[in-house]
């Protein structure tokens, strides 16, 4: 046994390791949401943290990044292909989110999955002290539950799904789907963020497993009757830290600096995904562009910021999505931008936190198109910038906040017709609507933050008493 109360098993460490122009490597806070997340929590409880550092070839020497004690996970060239780019996100990403493209079932995939997660699991079987807790991250490791539980008996294990999980209809086509479950079902919790993923895994080890499960717990009648619990916990941010960083004077100056480079606009649109065919980005072009050819907005009067974070740049969908949003693009302003008016700012960029702050600040109306999307995070995050209490929120009815965010102007960013009302209806919206409606979400994100989630998952794993970590 190791030195650890608490382990976190993640895909990937909480920075990355990139390497400069001369070759020179440097250390930067992984892309998602999942770092966010997680952080605050084990600064806090001085935790180790296990994960890949976002490149081919041997891990890193333990170390300690940002008050976290981080134990690297190697992974070769072919491994990044199949275990990453392969089997979790040309496979399980678009099955999980609703097959919005087709997933891709190739057998030397998920052999290298099943690897993988042999090595997260044996690398956590050594860092967790006797009786420890193990807190195991997301799709792309939801074997490592029972590879550890096997490894290790004493463990009280749990598991947190990010991302959707799919209705069994769906989730019936994966050929491994049998395995999946019997590895998530090595965990004593299986959390899931909103509760209807909860239920579609429950009704998944019904019908795949014949398991009874029922009111949110799975019982296994080969291993003495173990139970696994299962229940939603939707993350969130760290919204004082988002608050207090909006409120800083050099932050407010730099929106108004962004807004003036604008060329001052009327009104400030405002999207910020990761490039990925979840987020709906194409629908909400195509709704910005008809706004524009119908002119019920005009080029000078609004401006549509799309920051699209560079995401999984290897991966065959993505590499077709950058595509068609950037011919989107080209298009639109080509049609509509004048001299010194574009009518869509595109940044294929990431930004720091405090440029992020200023652009939320800076943005009349955040729009949030997503097609199915676990949480959405940046939801949470433009609400917690607005100390102010200005702007409004646009927000996908797919995606896990709309659960929590019911102020916000809803949207099925399939129906471009209602797209578009939509946006009209968040720009002419009066500033007092905009500001109860504001307020109210404010408060839904300061009350349910991320230690909050964090607290509220560990207490619940921990609560399990006697019954968690129970021998096979
Ligand atoms: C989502 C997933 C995370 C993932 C993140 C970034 O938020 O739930 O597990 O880390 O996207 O994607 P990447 O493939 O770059 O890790």
């Amino acid at each position: 046994a190791g030195d650890y109360d608490l382990v976190v098993v993640a895909n990937r460490l909480p920075v990355d390791r990139v390497e400069g122009p001369d070759g020179t490597p440097s250390w930067r806070r992984s892309p998602g949401g999942l770092v966010t997340a997680l952080e605050p929590v084990m600064q806090r409880e001085d935790g180790a943290w296990i994960g890949w550092a976002g490149t081919p070839g041997e891990p890193p020497e333990p170390f300690d990044a940002e008050g976290v004690h981080c134990v690297g996970i190697g992974l070769s060239a072919e491994e990044v292909e199949d275990y990453y780019e392969g089997f979790s996100n040309g496979t399980l990403w678009p099955l999980y989110h609703d097959v919005i493209v087709a997933p891709n079932y190739h057998r030397r995939w998920w052999e290298a999955y099943v690897r993988v997660n042999e090595r997260f699991a044996q690398a956590a079987a050594e860092q967790a002290a006797r009786g420890a807790t193990v807190w195991v991250q997301d799709y792309q490791l939801q074997l490592v539950p029972r590879m550890l539980r096997r490894r290790r008996p004493d463990l009280r294990i749990g598991f947190f799904n990010h991302i959707p999980f799919p209705p069994f209809e769906i989730f019936a086509q994966l050929p491994w789907r049998g395995a999946i479950l019997d590895g998530l079902l090595g965990a004593d919790l299986v959390g899931f963020q909103r509760p209807a993923d909860a239920s579609n895994f429950l009704r998944a080890c019904r019908r795949a497993m014949a398991l009874p499960a029922r009111r949110g717990v799975v019982r296994l009648p080969d291993e003495g009757d173990r139970q696994v619990r299962a229940a939603s916990f939707p993350i969130s941010i760290d919204a004082v830290a988002l608050d207090e960083l909006a409120r800083r004077p050099e932050v407010q100056e730099r929106a108004q600096e962004i807004r003036r480079d604008l060329g001052d606009p009327q009104y400030v649109l405002l999207g910020v995904d990761r490039l990925d065919y979840t987020k709906g980005i194409l629908h909400r072009l195509k709704s910005f562009e008809e706004l524009l050819a119908d002119g019920r907005v005009q080029v000078g009067e609004a401006v549509l910021v799309q920051v699209a974070t560079p995401s999984r740049e290897r991966v065959d969908q993505y590499v077709q999505l950058r595509q068609d949003v950037e011919v989107t693009v080209g298009r639109i302003n080509g049609t509509y931008a004048e001299i010194g008016k574009a009518a869509v700012h595109y940044l294929h960029h990431s930004y720091g936190r405090e440029e992020m702050a200023a652009l939320f600040l800076a943005a009349d109306v955040m729009l949030v198109t997503s097609l199915r999307d676990g949480m959405n995070l940046v939801a949470k995050e433009y609400v917690a910038s607005r100390y102010d209490e200005k702007g409004v929120l646009v927000l996908s009815e797919f995606t896990g906040a709309a659960d929590e965010l019911g102020q916000a102007v809803m949207v099925n960013p399939h129906d471009i017709d209602g797209l578009k009302d939509a946006v009209i209806r968040a720009l002419h919206m009066p500033a007092r609507e905009a500001g109860r409606r504001m307020r109210a979400m404010r408060r839904r994100v300061r009350e349910h933050d991320v230690q909050r989630w964090a607290a509220s998952f560990l207490e619940a794993l921990d609560g399990l008493g006697d019954q968690a970590g129970t021998a096979i």
